[in-house]
């Protein structure tokens, strides 16, 4: 029998055709609905491989569910939706879409903080809804992004080529890392400095860290208190490193200018959520990657990881090494 190979959204039949010469594929017939965790849960169990997406939790129970299971392929970079830990301990092989995202999320992470600075959404719904009256000196007047200091949290490859497209803006650039970036140095001319002392200097602070036990909540109430009271911050990286609360009062108490968010704790977020409320806050629907170009890359490149677990060959972008 052919191994059975589980994908948990519905992704499009040209994308998926390599599998079927040697595979059964099953899908989620959705693309805009998770599947649900029981379906998750008895598909699981027959599997020899799962397709999943950042918003699956494939926990102890789903990895262990079946005897089968021997690859889990996430349609993102980040993976904190897997217990690596315990699909190690299973043998079973995880792995990611780095490096075919990176120019992408960094487009999207620079996007969102030049909307949020120059108040782009604002101004459009602006014009949409009949507001616009009269030019005026400073009707919607927002904040300059050239030769300001942009403060990069999390400096791996999406932090750097963030850094690559603020020097075109010749933007100062920091960053804080757990491990010092000597090529970010040299040819970008970003200078590493202490988490504490880069939210206190910088202008921008983009968050782009991978969510860990050591980034969980990272920034609180404290954190957004040391920022300038011009500071606006960006993330892009995931909601959970960031107290929520923390930054509503923040921008509240005017501590922080604005912000730009295209992840959430919860996802999604719900529309009565009171960030949502404040015009000075840019809300996406995590689409750092969203490109028709890069996501079909990021299935190409799962399907590939799939394929080559279940030949027994190894997979291009394995997390568990
Ligand atoms: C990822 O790949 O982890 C991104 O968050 C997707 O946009």
């Amino acid at each position: 029998m052919k191994p059975y190979v589980y994908i948990t959204r519905k992704l499009p039949d040209e994308v998926i055709k390599p599998l079927l010469q040697n595979f059964n594929v099953n899908m989620w017939d959705h693309d805009d609905v998770p599947v649900p965790r029981d379906i998750l849960l008895s598909e699981a169990k027959k599997a020899d491989a799962l397709l999943t997406m950042l918003s699956d939790t494939i926990d102890e129970a789903i990895l262990t569910a079946g005897k089968n299971l021997k690859v889990v392929a996430n349609l993102a970079v980040g993976f904190d939706n897997i217990d690596v830990k315990a699909a190690s301990r299973e043998g079973i092989a995880v792995c990611n879409t780095p490096d075919v995202l990176t120019d992408t999320t960094a487009d999207l992470t620079f996007g969102l903080l030049m909307a949020t600075a120059r108040r782009v959404v604002e101004a459009a719904e602006f014009v949409k809804e009949d507001k616009w009256k009269s030019w005026s000196p400073l009707l919607l007047a927002g904040h300059d992004i050239h030769h300001k200091t942009l403060g990069i949290v999390g400096m791996g490859k999406i932090g750097e080529t963030v850094a690559k497209r603020a020097t075109g803006f010749e933007m100062d650039i920091l960053y804080h890392n757990r491990t010092r970036k000597p090529a970010a140095e040299q040819q970008l001319g970003a200078v590493y400095m202490s988490f504490e002392e880069l939210v206190e200097k910088a202008d921008y602070i983009v968050c782009l860290t991978p969510l860990t036990p050591e980034t969980k909540n990272m920034f609180t109430r404290e954190v957004f208190q040391k920022m300038k009271q011009s500071a606006i911050f960006i993330n892009a990286s995931r909601g959970p490193v960031v107290d929520e609360q923390a930054l509503y009062e923040a921008l509240v108490a005017g501590e922080i200018a604005g912000a730009g968010l295209d992840v959430f704790d919860k996802e999604p977020i719900d529309a009565s959520h009171p960030l949502l409320k404040l015009s000075n806050v840019v809300a996406l629907p995590h689409i750092g990657s969203a490109s028709v170009e890069t996501r079909t890359t990021m299935m190409g490149l799962c399907i590939d990881n799939i394929a080559a677990v279940l030949k027994g060959t190894e997979p291009k972008t394995l997390v568990n090494k």
